[in-house]
């Protein structure tokens, strides 16, 4: 650990198949000190997400009490210092509630439920819930609590989920959070690839498009979150960063199959058999897609806390980044209602830099500008927005927000670009994880 502290992080999760592989990555995770879990709906309904932290600490603690060696290789699995276990929200801050259940099952654990009702979680069998502490408190208070009692900036706020609950946090405590959080990496968003649930929208914004936008894209400066502290992992990048499942045959589990052969626990570690059993449908599913390979998507994100502690020093601006990682400024909007774009992350992609703002709608600025009688007539009024950016930026901003030429000021989102790459990712997964060099 060369003497660095550990990063104390706050996991904001609906767990989920690859939320369930980044959990365990985090436990596994010298670097990170994970002090809570917020559970959130998403890729299933909020109870069963909880639940779901149960069955992953359950098989953690089988598989250390048959192999109490590996009890080293999980650094965040202790009962000394138990991260603390809230229910977050169980439904977007506004419009209608979606799951992703075609692809996470409606356990959210691709049926294991049904399939494998040996990791069910035994309560009688419950010394595993020592290493984790479930609390009454909301996730908001829960995330207050911490942040309160915490050094200043220094807690990284980890979203592998739906954004809803810190965009609660933060419209009912927002002074505190930019006092006192140090980082916040989601993963949320497409933006120059298709979707994964749409074909234009990535699951977590679009669950909760309002939640994403109120963050990520303020309307002046006493709203969203503090954007130089932000780091997001779009699809754009977390894609490309797979699990191979004939890499997984291989290194752990060589009696791996599909539903048709399902995980057998004889022979093999309870953790091995654990993970085997979340992913034989998984990978049925991913070769109807098209590839035997998991997406890493949440993985990628634990990856970029673990590698991108807060700054000590941090300079105005980007994200500082480790060696390896970079992020690029992305200036963006985000769909909330469209018929068939919620959750659409909408770039502006015309190469206009003088006259109107960044997303600007341009017939929209004309009809502002007619309503204010600035313009005298078709002709002389497509000149107009340029000369009312000089006379008066604020003229255009109220109401509709969106029209406003302050948009040309907006900073944009620190969006991951570049990580040490997949296969590097691939090879510390399996090692911390599975144990496999
Ligand atoms: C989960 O089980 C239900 C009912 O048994 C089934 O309809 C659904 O397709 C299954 N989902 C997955 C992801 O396997
Ligand atoms: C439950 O605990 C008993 C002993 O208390 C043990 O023999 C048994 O193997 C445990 N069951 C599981 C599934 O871990
Ligand atoms: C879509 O992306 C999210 C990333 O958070 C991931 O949890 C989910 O599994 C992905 N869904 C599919 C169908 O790939």
């Amino acid at each position: 650990m060369d003497g660095r502290t550990r990063t104390p992080v706050i996991i904001d999760t609906d767990p989920g198949v690859d939320d369930t592989l980044a959990i365990l990555f985090a436990i596994a995770s010298p670097e990170l000190e994970i002090i809570a879990y917020i559970v959130s709906f998403g890729n299933t309904d909020v109870h069963a997400a909880y639940d779901n932290i149960y069955r992953l600490y359950q098989a953690i603690g089988r598989h250390i009490a048959l192999h109490p060696e590996d009890a080293a290789r999980f650094p965040n699995f202790s009962p000394t210092v138990p991260p603390l276990l809230a229910v977050g929200p169980e439904g977007p801050l506004e419009g209608g509630r979606h799951f992703a259940q075609y692809f996470h099952g409606r356990d959210g654990l691709s049926n294991i439920s049904e399939r494998h009702p040996d990791l069910n979680v035994d309560l009688e069998n419950s010394s595993f819930c020592d290493n984790f502490q479930p609390v009454k408190e909301s996730g908001v208070e829960v995330a207050l609590r911490l942040l309160e009692s915490r050094p200043d900036r220094s807690i990284t706020y980890v979203v592998l989920g739906p954004m809803t609950n810190l965009a609660q946090l933060v419209r009912e405590h927002r002074q505190t959070v930019v006092d006192k959080i140090g980082r916040v990496i989601c993963m949320a968003g497409a933006l120059d690839v298709p979707g994964n649930t749409t074909s234009v929208a990535e699951f977590n914004v679009y669950a909760d498009p309002y939640a994403a936008r109120e963050l990520l894209i303020p309307t002046d400066i006493t709203s969203g979150l503090p954007l130089d502290r932000v780091i997001i992992a779009p699809l754009d990048i977390t894609s490309n960063h797979e699990l191979p499942f004939p890499h997984y045959c291989q290194k752990v589990d060589p009696a791996f199959k599909s539903t048709a052969q399902p995980s057998n626990a004889d022979g093999k570690s309870p953790l091995v058999h654990f993970t085997s059993s979340v992913f034989e449908r998984t990978r049925e599913i991913m070769l109807e897609w098209g590839k035997d390979a998991m997406e890493l998507h949440d993985i990628v994100a634990i990856w970029c806390a673990i590698e991108n502690p807060p700054e000590i020093n941090p300079v105005r601006g980007l994200p500082g980044m480790s060696t390896g990682w970079v992020v690029a400024q992305r200036t963006f909007d985000i769909e909330r209602t469209g018929e068939i774009t919620r959750g659409m992350f909408v770039t502006d992609r015309r190469e206009e830099t003088t006259t109107y703002a960044p997303g600007a709608n341009r017939a929209e600025v004309q009809a502002q500008l007619d309503l204010r009688h600035l313009g005298h007539g078709l002709l002389e009024s497509t000149a107009l927005p340029a000369r009312v950016n000089i006379e008066d930026p604020t003229l255009l901003a109220g109401g509709q927000g969106e029209v406003g030429l302050e948009q040309k000021e907006r900073k944009g989102v620190a969006c991951l670009v570049e990580t040490p790459g997949p296969s590097v990712l691939l090879q510390l997964l399996t090692r911390r994880v599975w144990g496999i060099q």
